[in-house]
């Protein structure tokens, strides 16, 4: 008996102690820690993800047949889906604005010389903010701007009362309506206010130049009478009626000779 309670009440030695305290807990930690041993089984994917799986393909699927607009390109309607043929043909299809289209091409075409401000770089390439040649001041006629951009300019002119001399390379890869845009657009920004370019006016005029073999210079444009252009009525979505043309607003700018 005195024995037994001796090895309760006496602590073991100091460093047994500690060992065992030590142990005991790294191991329970250790335990706690580790996952079962992997086993050799089929364990099932659980029910829920494929529930989420179907969802997600569900809702997937029903996202693009709705909003696909058919995968069409001519489409684009946030709030309305394109379930077919008649929706294709509500959908709106107007013309493309020229100042949009416009802008475009200059950005692509124009902007590297003549500045994205239409300022142009002083002592090199002209300005087109203001420049008679492209609000057909002057002596400048409709029909030498199409002219210049469809072929090209060289030698000395004068701009804003400014002289250059340079090259201006021609610009006949762009389609009729792209130059007609970019016309329209250059015409009506940075504070350029001149009626509207038309594809039309552009094609008779290619069409009159095609031979030209090199760029236009000054003296060449300033042979060719100066011509104003009618303002074209607003080019109309094929199969549908042109709105009656509106006369151009008479300013006095428009009063130059006519051929
Ligand atoms: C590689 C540079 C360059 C590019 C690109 C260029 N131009 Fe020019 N442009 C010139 C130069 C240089 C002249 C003056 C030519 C001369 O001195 O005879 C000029 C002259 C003009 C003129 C007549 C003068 C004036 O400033 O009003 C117009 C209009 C014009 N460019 C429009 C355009 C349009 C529109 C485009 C794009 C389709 C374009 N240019 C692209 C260099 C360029």
């Amino acid at each position: 008996m005195s024995h037994s309670s001796h090895s309760h009440d006496t602590p073991p030695p100091e460093e047994f102690r500690e060992h065992d305290d030590f142990n005991i807990r790294e191991v329970h930690g250790a335990i706690m820690r580790e996952k079962s041993e992997p086993r050799d089984a089929f364990a099932p994917i659980p029910l829920w993800v494929i529930a989420v799986f179907m969802a997600l393909l569900i809702w997937g699927a029903s996202y693009l047949v709705y909003y696909s607009g058919g995968f069409k390109s001519t489409v684009f309607n946030r709030y309305q889906p394109a379930w077919g043929a008649e929706a294709l043909a509500s959908a709106p299809k107007g013309p493309v604005d020229p100042m949009v289209l416009g802008k475009r091409v200059f950005t692509a075409n124009c902007a590297a010389c003549h500045q994205p401000t239409g300022l142009g770089v002083p002592g090199a390439f002209p300005p087109l903010a203001g420049s008679e040649w492209v609000v057909s001041g002057d002596w400048h006629g409709d029909n030498h701007l199409v002219r210049v951009v469809l072929h090209g300019l060289q030698g000395p002119i004068d701009v804003e009362g400014k002289p250059f001399n340079g090259v201006m390379p021609p610009w006949q890869q762009l389609k009729d309506a792209e130059i007609a845009a970019v016309l329209t657009y250059i015409r009506n920004e940075w504070g350029n206010s001149a009626p509207p370019v038309s594809a039309e006016q552009v094609a008779k005029i290619r069409a009159e130049t095609a031979g030209h073999p090199q760029p236009f210079t000054e003296a060449d444009l300033k042979a060719i009478p100066a011509e104003k252009f009618e303002a074209a009525p607003a080019a109309a979505p094929e199969g549908t009626t042109p709105p009656a043309a509106s006369p151009a607003p008479a300013t006095p700018a428009e009063t130059a000779p006519k051929a």
